[in-house]
């Protein structure tokens, strides 16, 4: 794992976009996992830009999502497919039909779970799988206690997630009680894990992330096995890191960081 701190919230952001500005340049077939939330919406804002202004094309990438809420349709607001439909793939030249997400309205859910593996599988696996990370240490809806070796399946939000995610709905008993989500084995699986947090309300979290030890209870500990994880935070999400100054010197030191410096 590789932990990058930069100075802002923006530059956070912008150094997760051109990350993925890179690979799909240079992987115009890429597999790309994405994350919703509102530390996302500034990397797709720059994705956006990145394709109106310098022509980056995502007219042959495929997508998956990681999770969506059980119970809403893609037209409710509220659901993650229309979040990415609003945010990235209506304002980009991505073909709908390569876009996926977990369909919280299907009749079997466990058959679309299955299904949801088997498309991955057949796309040949997630080349970059971004993320953020939730207050109760989850990754995708991957909730306290989720086995390290989980694959896609549906999760019953825990009592903080529903707390984190209250305002968006009117208040928390409005929130889904449950989602589907690919599972941290699932994420694990891809070839390369980027995470992106921002703001002091991350920084206890980011830290037994990157630095503590790795249990289910927090899944976002289990990035620490991946063989290519790079965790991006802003200077008040870095703020509870013993290590930083050590961080700081690997970004600075690193040749493949150089042109993002
Ligand atoms: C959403 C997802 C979640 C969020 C996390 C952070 O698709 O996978 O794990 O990334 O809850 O959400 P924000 O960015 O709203 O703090």
């Amino acid at each position: 794992m590789e932990a990058i701190i930069r100075p802002t919230a923006d530059s956070a952001a912008r150094l997760v976009a051109r990350i993925i500005a890179g690979e799909l340049r240079r992987n115009p077939s890429l597999v790309l996992g994405l994350a919703t939330g509102r530390t996302m919406e500034a990397v797709y804002r720059l994705l956006v830009q990145s394709h109106r202004e310098d022509k980056l094309d995502f007219s042959l990438c495929r997508t998956f999502n990681l999770d969506e809420y059980i119970g809403l349709t893609a037209a409710d607001s509220h659901s993650y497919r229309y979040y990415m439909n609003e945010r990235l793939f209506s304002q980009v030249n991505l073909d709908l039909r390569n876009t996926h997400l977990p369909n919280g309205m299907a009749e079997d859910l466990e058959a679309e779970c299955r299904d949801y593996e088997a498309k991955i599988t057949r796309c040949g696996g997630i080349d970059l799988q971004v993320l953020g990370i939730g207050k109760a240490g989850h990754i995708g809806f991957n909730e306290p206690l989720s086995a390290l070796r989980s694959r896609t399946r549906v999760k019953a939000l825990s009592p903080v997630t529903i707390e984190q995610n209250a305002e968006f709905f009117g208040g928390a008993a409005r929130v889904p009680r449950r989602a589907i989500t690919m599972g941290v084995g699932t994420i694990l699986d891809c070839r390369r894990c980027i995470l992106l947090a921002t703001g002091a309300s991350k920084a206890e979290v980011i830290a037994k992330a990157v630095e503590g030890p790795i249990t289910s209870m927090i899944s976002a500990t289990a990035l620490q096995l991946h063989p290519h994880c790079t965790v991006v935070v802003d200077e008040p999400a870095a703020a509870r890191l013993q290590a930083a100054d050590y961080y700081r010197w690997i970004f600075d030191n690193e040749p493949e960081w150089e042109e993002f410096r």
